[in-house]
This record gives C-alpha cells, sequence and structure tokens, in this order.
C-alpha cells in the first residue's frame, strides 16, 4: 500500500512534531512514529528548555550564544548556534501560547533554573537562570502542547510504524518504506518532503538514560541509503544516573543546588572546576566523577560518587524535583530529602548524527550539496549546534527550534514548485527483501548476547576515557559482532507485534552506526568536549578544527572532513 502525503515526517519527538504543526498549516502532513507520539524519547528531558528570557534575572541571547559556543569546545557551527539562541526566545513564548504548562515566577513569568555551562557576562559571572521549566517533567509538556497542536491542525499519524528504508534514488529522496508492527505487511510513505526527527542511539551503551526505542534507526538508514553522518565521535555522557542502571538524574538537581561527594566526603569538583564547581560543562563535570571512580574514591570504592540534596530540604525537592524524587525512591528505594543519591555518568545524547544545513536540509558531502527532498532535525540531525558538547537544556530548545525551521523550510520548498519525486522502482522490492532475510535467519547465535556484548564492549573501549589501543580493539568487536549477527536467529515469523523481528532490525541498525563512532573516534587525535583521548589528551586546533563525515562502504567506514564555522568567537582556552 502507498500512502500520498506532501510532508513525510518520521518520527514524533518534539523535532518532529514541532515540523508537522508548521507544515500541517499549509499542506497535507503524516508523521510517521515506532511509537506512539506521545511516548517519544523527549517525553524524559526533565530538566529545562534553555532561552535567555531573563524572568528572574538579567540574560541576553549574547551571553547564551557564548556559552554554546565555548560549550561545543568551539566544534559548533556559529551561524546555527546564533540562530538556536535568537530563536529560543521566540519559541519558548510561543510554547507558552500554545498552553505549555510552565511552571511560574512568583511575577506569574515562565520559571527558570541554572544549569551546567550556562552563566552570565560572557561567562565570567556564575550560574545563571536560564532553563524555563515545567518542574522536572519539561519535555513531557513540551511534547503534550505540541501533540494536541498538530491533533488541533489535522496532522495524520501513523503510530507503531517502523520504517525500514529511506528511499533515496539518484540523490534524491520521495519518502520511506515501514513495517506495520501491529498487523505486520510493507507500506510505503511517498511525500514530496520527507523528514527524520529520529532520536538519538545511546542503547549502544549498557549505562544510559534512553528509552529502549532509541536504537540510532535513522542514523542507520541514512548510512544504508549511502549517505554521511557526521561526528559520530561526540557522545554525551551525563554527569548523573542513578546507579547502576543508569536513569536519568536531572541536572537540574545541581541546578537547585544539589553537591556531588567522593568516598572522602569531599566536594571533589573544587579540583577539576573550582570556580563553577558542579555546574562547569557536562563534558568536565561528567569526565571528573569518572576519575574519582577510576582512582578508587567511588563510595565503597564502587563505581558511583554520591548526589547530596538533602541541604535543599523536603519543600523545595517536592516542588521542583518531584519525579526525580519520586523516580530514586522507586528505582533505588532511596529517599532523596534524608539520604544521598547513588550516581554515575550515563551515555546520554549524539552530538552528531545526520549532517543538516541550517534549514534541516540533509547534506551530502563536505560542499554541503543538498539531498533534494530529504530533511531532518532533533537529537538525529548534526546541524551543528552542539559541536563537541552539549550544554544541558539546549537539546529540547534545538528540538524545538531547528524542528520549527525545518516545517516551514519545507513548506517554503513545496510553495516554490518541490514536486513529488518518483518512487525508486525497486524500493518496496528492496524492503521486502530486507525482512525477508531477517525472518529467514535461523542460526545459533542469540541476538540477545550480541547486544548485550555490544554494549558492554562499548562501555569498556568506547567511553569517557578513549585510547588508540582500546579503540581499535572495540572495532575489531565490532566487526567480528557483525559477523555473529549474520547468525543470529529470528524463531517467531508471524507478523503482528513480531518483537523479535523489531529487535533484530534495531540490533543491526546500532551495529551499524556504532562503527562510525568508533572509527570517527580512533581518526580524532586529539581531545575536544566529550571525546577524550588519553594518548592525545590536548585540544589541536591546528589540525582537528573540523567536522567529520563518516561513510558505511564495503570496505569499512571511509572518513572525510569539513570546516567548522567560525562567524564571532575563535577558539579559545576553556577553564572552568
Ligand atoms: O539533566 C537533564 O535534565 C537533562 C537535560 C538535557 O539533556 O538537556
Amino acid at each position: 500500500m502507498i500512502h500520498e502525503h506532501d510532508v513525510v515526517i518520521v518520527g514524533a519527538g518534539i523535532a518532529g512534531l514541532y515540523a508537522a504543526l508548521e507544515s500541517s498549516k499549509h499542506f497535507d502532513t503524516a508523521v510517521v512514529s515506532k511509537v506512539y507520539p506521545t511516548r517519544s524519547h523527549s517525553i524524559s528531558a526533565q530538566g529545562g528548555t534553555a532561552a535567555a528570557l531573563g524572568s528572574l534575572e538579567e540574560d541576553h541571547w549574547e551571553w547564551h550564544f557564548y556559552d554554546t559556543v565555548r560549550g561545543s569546545d568551539y566544534l559548533g557551527d556559529q551561524d546555527a548556534q546564533e540562530i538556536l539562541v535568537r530563536e529560543a526566545i521566540e519559541v519558548a513564548y510561543e510554547l507558552e501560547h500554545m498552553g505549555c504548562p510552565f511552571s511560574r515566577t512568583d511575577e506569574g513569568k515562565i520559571a527558570q533554573r541554572e544549569f551546567g555551562g550556562h552563566y552570565s557576562n560572557y561567562g565570567k559571572g556564575g550560574a545563571i537562570r536560564r532553563m524555563c521549566m515545567a518542574a522536572d517533567r519539561t519535555g513531557h509538556a513540551m511534547l503534550h502542547t505540541l501533540y494536541e497542536q498538530c491533533i488541533k491542525h489535522g496532522v495524520r499519524f501513523y503510530s507503531e510504524f517502523f520504517v525500514v528504508s529511506l528511499l533515496v534514488e539518484n540523490n534524491v529522496c520521495s519518502g520511506v518504506v515501514a513495517w506495520d508492527m501491529r498487523k505486520g505487511g510493507l507500506r510505503v510513505f511517498h511525500g514530496k518532503t520527507t523528514m527524520f526527527g529520529t532520536g538519538g542511539y545511546a542503547r549502544a551503551w549498557k549505562v544510559n538514560t534512553n528509552a529502549l526505542s532509541n536504537t540510532g534507526d535513522g542514523m542507520s538508514l541514512v548510512l544504508q541509503a549511502g549517505l554521511p553522518l557526521e561526528d559520530m565521535e561526540f557522545v554525551q555522557f551525563h554527569p548523573t544516573g542513578l546507579f547502576p542502571s543508569g536513569v536519568l538524574v536531572t541536572e537540574g538537581a545541581r541546578g537547585e543546588g544539589g553537591y556531588l561527594v567522593n568516598s572522602e566526603g569531599k566536594r571533589f569538583m573544587e579540583k577539576y572546576a573550582a570556580a563553577k564547581m558542579e555546574l562547569a560543562p557536562r563534558d568536565v563535570v561528567s569526565r571528573s566523577i569518572q576519575q574519582e571512580i577510576d582512582e578508587g574514591r567511588g563510595i565503597g570504592g564502587k563505581g558511583f560518587v554520591h548526589l547530596d540534596l538533602r541541604h535543599l530540604g523536603r519543600e523545595a525537592i517536592m516542588e521542583k524535583l518531584p519525579q526525580i524524587h519520586e523516580l530514586i525512591l522507586k528505582f533505588a528505594g532511596i529517599d532523596a530529602v534524608t539520604d544521598f543519591v547513588p550516581i554515575l555518568p550515563t551515555a546520554h545524547y549524539a552530538m552528531g548524527g545526520i549532517p543538516t544545513n541550517v534549514d534541516g536540509q540533509v547534506i551530502m558531502d563536505a560542499k554541503n550539496t543538498p539531498v533534494p527532498g530529504f530533511y531532518a532535525s532533533g537529537e538525529c540531525a548534526c546541524v551543528s549546534v552542539h559541536g563537541a558538547n552539549r550544554l544541558g537544556c539546549n537539546s529540547t530548545m534545538d528540538c524545538a527550534v531547528y524542528g520549527r525551521r525545518t516545517g516551514r523550510a519545507m513548506v517554503r520548498h513545496i510553495q516554490a514548485g518541490m514536486v513529488k519525486p518518483d518512487l525508486p522502482k525497486d524500493g518496496l522490492e528492496k524492503a521486502r527483501a530486507k525482512i525477508d532475510w531477517y525472518l529467514g535467519l535461523k542460526g545459533k547465535e542469540s541476538p540477545a548476547s550480541i547486544r548485550d556484548e555490544l554494549q558492554t564492549t562499548m562501555m569498556a573501549n568506547c567511553w569517557i576515557f578513549r585510547e588508540e589501543k582500546l579503540l581499535k580493539k572495540q572495532l575489531e568487536i565490532l566487526k567480528s559482532l557483525q559477523e555473529r549477527f549474520k547468525n543470529i536467529s529470528v524463531g517467531y515469523k508471524g507478523n503482528r507485534f513480531n518483537t523479535e523481528l523489531l529487535d533484530a532490525i534495531e540490533l543491526g541498525n546500532i551495529l551499524d552506526f556504532a562503527e562510525t563512532i568508533v572509527v570517527g573516534a580512533l581518526a580524532r587525535t586529539e581531545s575536544r568536549g566529550a571525546h577524550y583521548r588519553r594518548d592525545f589528551p590536548k585540544r589541536d586546533d591546528v589540525n582537528w578544527l573540523k567536522h567529520t563525515l563518516a561513510w558505511k562502504t564495503d570496505t569499512g567506514i571511509r572518513l572525510d572532513y569539513k570546516p567548522v564555522v567560525i562567524t564571532k568567537y575563535k577558539p579559545e582556552e576553556r577553564k572552568f
């Protein structure tokens, strides 16, 4: 069956829904999602969304711009970063006017809190209240608001459809093929424009903050279609995951005044970032925690340190961090009002992804040539606003600002006469062959063991501290897992909710994109932002102030590089 629409959007998180809202005001828009829209991972964003509103104190988009550039360790494209911070202000108020239930100041303004890396006065002042918050459920508030608006504007939702193929022929995109998870069978979604808002990939690591669905499918589909990914070696490790699973404990907990302490009872951030302490940027705080653990100062010599919220008091915790309080109680049996919270760094976010320009058009090479008809936005995309290290709360705002821009760009391009590209003649057959290949697998290997080995070894060899020997080892492991993957078994052959089939496809996707992370990290012989090489501990602007592009080829991953856009701030040493 072929579904004809003007705009086809894959993914129903903040980016996908904001784009759908914009395009549906003018054109027939479909959103295809493997989960019910309000189960998209944006729902889990906790602490806030960044915009220099100055609800509680002086703030300016220029300060936010400087912090974002410096936070990115100068790898972000400054044209894209400036757009983010300028449009963030308008977008925050637009969300408010749509009915987003933000928390309020005593004067009734949007409430804001502190987060790491966001400071006043071009980084010279202290942490600033810039994060617009809905208690600690900000993503939930934003996602539901956008979903309501999409329903109101007649967006057509196809929930529980799993995209298995991106239709690109002669570098032009005409849509996707998706597997109907409820009934089985393949459907073609044919659009004048196709957009991916397919989210991140932190499920490649055992300890992570991500939903089960975050298996980097969009990124792998792009690789499989012969297009590149950008800056995949830059992976964000959030400082505070609840021990041992890594479930997110919002940075808002430190923004509200929480401390980090080691086995000696010391606030160890004094040693690593004396001026900004627990509110240094995430790459710095995560490395500091990991170093404390590695050097034996984890609590009881184990793999965690303590987050101390006790001094905040019950009232503040219950008002500003109610979900976190509940989550810590349910997952760890600990009452954060009276007890320390055990935390460890946890894989959280993809700084890299599908390369785009500032209109969300996917680009195919180092010359920034767009792929006609194809767009991407949100975590799956790399525009690049986050560079080598994202600041907390710039993600939900990236999704909102660039989702909205991408929706508007698709409208402009269709209005300018973009016609619906023909579908590739063999698009459906190739997708069917892919499903048949998976359903035909009758080998001896267990997908669950391969996934477990993949996640465990990515933690051992491609984590916060990296080095050549370990990365080479991981590349060998990945190649052997890719071989073993061909020998897995998909036992259940049925159509209805065949989770065995879906798990296998997701695992195949992880194995594909994970290679670009490891190869990119091995090639980048410097330390920048979240990519830290013990064997190359310094940033090297002479050789590495450039973005990585990675293609999947028959002989492995091919790399190329493209320049970083610098409009205002020349790279300087980062000190916190
Ligand atoms: O800590 C948090 O609430 C996460 C926010 C983010 O990743 O931006």
